[in-house]
Order: C-alpha cells, then sequence, then structure tokens
C-alpha cells in the first residue's frame, strides 16, 4: 500500500534542491511543493520577477520557474511550517569536506544534515518519510534515525496536550544531475536509486517518478548500497577525467595527440567515450569533496590500499592544475611580473555560474602570486564571486601597466585580451569555439600566446593570425 502524498517539502534551495523540485512540480501538478532555505538572500531571488537572476543558472530553469511558482512550487524561509505539513522531506542541503576538526579536509561536514534532521524531528506531524537527497557518507540515515528516534521518546509529561505519535520512514535517493545541464538530466535521467528498508515509503516515491520516468530506470537497493553508489559513481567519473589528464602529460612529451587517444580508446564500447576530455582539472563542488570523503571513510574502515588508489585520482587533478601554471610561465619567458594574462572562463565548466573548485581559481592564483596581472572575461560569473573566489578585490582601475598581481572583470573577449601577454581558454563556453583570431591577435602584444586548456579553439587560424599556440596534451 502507498502512503499518500500530497504535500513534499524540501530543506535547501540550491543547485540540486531548486531544479530538483521544479522539475517535480512541473511533472507532478497535483503535489505542493514548499522549498525551504536558511538563506533569506537566495530565497528572494528564487522569488524574484527577474527571471534572468535567479539564485541558479540552469538552461531551462527559469522557465519552469515561471510556470510552477505560486501554483504548485514555493520558496520561502517558512521551515517548521513547511515541515509540519509535509508528507515527504527531502534533504538536500550542503554537505561540504570539513574545515576544521577530525577528517579536517577529508569528511563531510555533516552538521547541516544534522541540524535539518533535528527540525524534521521536532516539527514534523504524523507519519512523514525523509529522503535524503545530499550526497551522504555511508551509514548516514543511521544518525538520522537515531536523531528521529530520540525525538519520538521525547515526551512530556507535565502537558496536558495529546501527544500524536510522530513515524518515520528513511530513503536515500541520491541525484546524480550535473551542472548546466541539470533540467535535461532531471527530466531524462539514466536511472533513479532509491534505497531504503519499507516497501510502502518506496513505493511511494517510485509513485512520484513514475510520472515522468520509465519503470525500468527506477533501481531500488537497501539503504547502504544506494548512499554508497552515489559516491563511487562520483569517483569512478573523475577517476576516468584524471586517467585522461595524466596522459596529457605523456603526449605533450611524445608526439600522440590527447584527442586522438582519447577517440581512440573512446571508440572500444568496454571503454566508453564519455568523460574523456583532456581538461585543466575537475572543478565543481561534488568530485573532490565526495572522493576525499571516500577516502576518509575507507581509511575509518582500515582500508589503506582502496583510499591510496582514490587519493590518487584527486593528487593527479591537483598536478595538473600545477603543471599548467608552471607551462604558461615557462612559455611567457619563465617571468609573467607584470604581464597581462586574460581568462576566458572562470566557471567550473559551460552553462553554469558555479565556480565552486573551479580550476580557474587555483591558476588564477598562481599567476597572481607570480606577480602578473589578469583580466577575466566569463559569460556568467559575477565580479563579487570572483572577489570571493580569489580572496581579493578587483583592481578597480583595468589599466593594469604599472601594477602587479591585480585582476578584473571583462565585459567581452575582446575587453579581456586587449594588449595582453597571452590568452588561457579555462572554460569550455560555447562562444569560445567561435572566436575570430584575427581580431584577437590585432589587440594583443607580440608576441602573444593562446594556451587552449579545453582543445575547443582552431589552432590553425589562432596560427595564421600570429598566435603561439600551446593546446593540451599536444606536442607544441
Ligand atoms: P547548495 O550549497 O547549493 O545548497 C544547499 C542549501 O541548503 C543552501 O542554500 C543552504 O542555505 C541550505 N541549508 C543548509 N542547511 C539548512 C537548514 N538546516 N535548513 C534549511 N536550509 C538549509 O548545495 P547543492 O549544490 O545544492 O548540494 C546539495 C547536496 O546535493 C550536497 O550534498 C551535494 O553533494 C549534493 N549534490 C550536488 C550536486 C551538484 O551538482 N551541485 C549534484 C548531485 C548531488
Ligand atoms: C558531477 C557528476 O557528473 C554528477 O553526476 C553528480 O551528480 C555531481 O557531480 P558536475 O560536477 O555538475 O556533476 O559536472 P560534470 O559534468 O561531472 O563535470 C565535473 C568536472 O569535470 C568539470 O570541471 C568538467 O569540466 C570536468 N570534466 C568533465 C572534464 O574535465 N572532462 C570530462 O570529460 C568531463
Amino acid at each position: 500500500m502507498t502512503f499518500e502524498i500530497k504535500n513534499i517539502c524540501c530543506i535547501g534551495a540550491g543547485y540540486v534542491g531548486g531544479p530538483t523540485m521544479a522539475v517535480i512540480a512541473e511533472k507532478c501538478p497535483h503535489l505542493n511543493i514548499n522549498v525551504v532555505d536558511i538563506n533569506q538572500q537566495r530565497i528572494d531571488l528564487w522569488n524574484s520577477n527577474d527571471f534572468s537572476n535567479l539564485p541558479i543558472y540552469e538552461p531551462g530553469l527559469s522557465e519552469i520557474i515561471k510556470k510552477c511558482r505560486n501554483k504548485n512550487l514555493f520558496f520561502s524561509t517558512r521551515i517548521e511550517e513547511q515541515i509540519s505539513s509535509a508528507d515527504m522531506i527531502f534533504i538536500s542541503v550542503n554537505t561540504p569536506t570539513k574545515k576544521k576538526g577530525k577528517g579536517a579536509g577529508r569528511a563531510s561536514d555533516l552538521k547541516w544534515v544534522d541540524a535539518s534532521a533535528r527540525q524534521i524531528a521536532k516539527f514534523a506531524k504524523g507519519h512523514t518519510i525523509i529522503v535524503e537527497k545530499s550526497t551522504l557518507p555511508i551509514k548516514t540515515a543511521e544518525t538520522i534515525k537515531k536523531i528521529l528516534k530520540t525525538k519520538k521518546k521525547n515526551l512530556n509529561y507535565n502537558s496536558t496536550e495529546s501527544i500524536e505519535e510522530k513515524t518515520f520512514e528513511i530513503l536515500s535517493n541520491p541525484e546524480f544531475l550535473s551542472e548546466g545541464t541539470a533540467i535535461n538530466d532531471l527530466k531524462d535521467p539514466d536511472r533513479i536509486l532509491i534505497g531504503g528498508e519499507d516497501n510502502d515509503a518506496i513505493d511511494s516515491l517510485i509513485k512520484i517518478y513514475s510520472h515522468w520516468v520509465e519503470k525500468e530506470k527506477i533501481l531500488t537497493t537497501n539503504l547502504w548500497s544506494a548512499e554508497l553508489s552515489k559516491l563511487i559513481a562520483n569517483a569512478f567519473l573523475a577517476q576516468r577525467i584524471s586517467s585522461i589528464n595524466s596522459i596529457t602529460a605523456l603526449c605533450e612529451k611524445t608526439g600522440a595527440n590527447i584527442s586522438e587517444v582519447s577517440l581512440a580508446i573512446g571508440t572500444d564500447k568496454r571503454i566508453g567515450k564519455h568523460f574523456l576530455n583532456a581538461s585543466p582539472g575537475f572543478g565543481g563542488s561534488c568530485f573532490k569533496k565526495d572522493i576525499s570523503n571516500l577516502v576518509y571513510i575507507c581509511e575509518s574502515y582500515g582500508l589503506y590500499e582502496t583510499a591510496l588508489y582514490w587519493q590518487k585520482v584527486i593528487d593527479i587533478n591537483g598536478w595538473q592544475k600545477k603543471r599548467i601554471t608552471n607551462i604558461i610561465i615557462e612559455k611567457l619567458f619563465g617571468t609573467i611580473s607584470q604581464k597581462k594574462i586574460a581568462i576566458l572562463g572562470f566557471s567550473f565548466k559551460a552553462n553554469t555560474n558555479d565556480t565552486r573548485e573551479s580550476p580557474a581559481i587555483e591558476i588564477c592564483k598562481e599567476l597572481l602570486e607570480e606577480g602578473c596581472n589578469i583580466n577575466i572575461y566569463d559569460p556568467k560569473v559575477n565580479a563579487s564571486q570572483i572577489e570571493i573566489d580569489l580572496d581579493q578585490k578587483q583592481t578597480p582601475n583595468s589599466n593594469f601597466d604599472c601594477l602587479e598581481g591585480g585582476w578584473a572583470l571583462s565585459e567581452s573577449i575582446l575587453e579581456c585580451v586587449k594588449e595582453a601577454d597571452g590568452l588561457v581558454i579555462m572554460t569550455e563556453w560555447q562562444e569560445f569555439k567561435k572566436i575570430n583570431w584575427e581580431e584577437v591577435a590585432n589587440v594583443m602584444r607580440s608576441p602573444a600566446w593562446l594556451f587552449d586548456t579545453r582543445l575547443i579553439s582552431n589552432s590553425k587560424e589562432a596560427e595564421y593570425a600570429g598566435l603561439n599556440v600551446w593546446q593540451l596534451g599536444f606536442a607544441n
């Protein structure tokens, strides 16, 4: 028997909570969905009438918000109220790497999950299904259960009010969306994974997804397999990127070409063609955090070889960023102090405004450290975000001639490359694929270099226009 779901509450209005609930609202108009957050500013932006200024940029998202908001999709900070009236609660809060204390730099910080569980324990009424949407260490459901159980027993014997029993079921339903393609991923997922112990609760969630996802794509497992599979999926994806990135250096030394190698190996069905694009390293809020967490979990079970194996995936990623910075400095005659470098792209991948763990951050910081002045252009990332990421205010005057280690945000590609000695393509934004190299070469300072870390430029045209070209994974 499925438990009838009418009201859904989602705790956390971020990159996962916002788009996921928007798609559920669109596909299930009979459901009432409340997305709640402690961040008032974020909620105000979700409720803003300027649909180009939602807190998250995702292709296709603003159209759904326009259609569903204030009909069956609501954003607010009324957390207690929405928890009380929900039949099903998704926990979509952040689970970043711990910054201090035990496990700092590796373990996930679960304080926001803990706080959510306590709020649910306090305010939920009747029977409630709790869905873990956040990516969590294996066995987190055990902790959540304990928090919910304590509150159930916490009866107030002095009160004359009748105490209604609260009951809970916990499901793990990790999210596999990628930023930049989140709406498509949510509408047409490869699979939906639901782990749980209670068939009725599982069926209630299956019923929701069945409104748009074929039954065959909905996998059910035990709680621990679902929790662990999310970490392992991210670890495998990141491992492919580190594998191909480790080979870029070998290609550069030998004359093999990384694009040809990717194609040649990826056409083998057993290997597959996806996630073999060489890059300055994987960024984003998930890969490093989740593998670090996996390493930490393995170590805590005494599985040191497994931990070491996955740690290497992270190490290669750091090495790739350092390697690229060193090549830039070397090509610009060993010194970049007071030179100007244009950075094209600051987000961690195309089609998102998210900069978390973007390789551009570390590379820019190192260039600034060397005394270089940088101009940054990104179609979606704003100056205040870059100030936070670089931990440095934007230089007010973009005339850098007598400066050392300043940065400024440009409004266009041409403004960004003006009088620059080098240009680095960091993100694979569509507009960078169509650059007019003649125009660019005309405004750069000669001898000018193009460093293409995403392999998206037409190197022949750039060379013809007079630029020196370095491409990742090519002998140049
Ligand atoms: P996010 O930081 O964008 O959003 C989380 C939101 O939760 C924030 O707005 C925060 O204010 C809110 N929050 C925290 N504690 C709260 C509380 N007690 N009550 C109400 N709101 C609270 O994070 P995200 O990128 O959406 O990621 C959320 C989870 O999903 C993480 O575990 C992440 O690993 C996982 N995940 C992320 C992605 C992705 O692409 N970003 C994909 C799959 C899974
Ligand atoms: C990832 C997972 O793909 C997704 O399933 C999970 O839910 C969240 O984490 P996301 O981080 O949003 O998604 O983007 P993804 O497309 O995986 O890219 C991550 C990073 O890897 C980006 O910096 C991207 O540029 C890089 N990447 C990706 C490569 O360097 N090469 C590739 O071939 C693919």
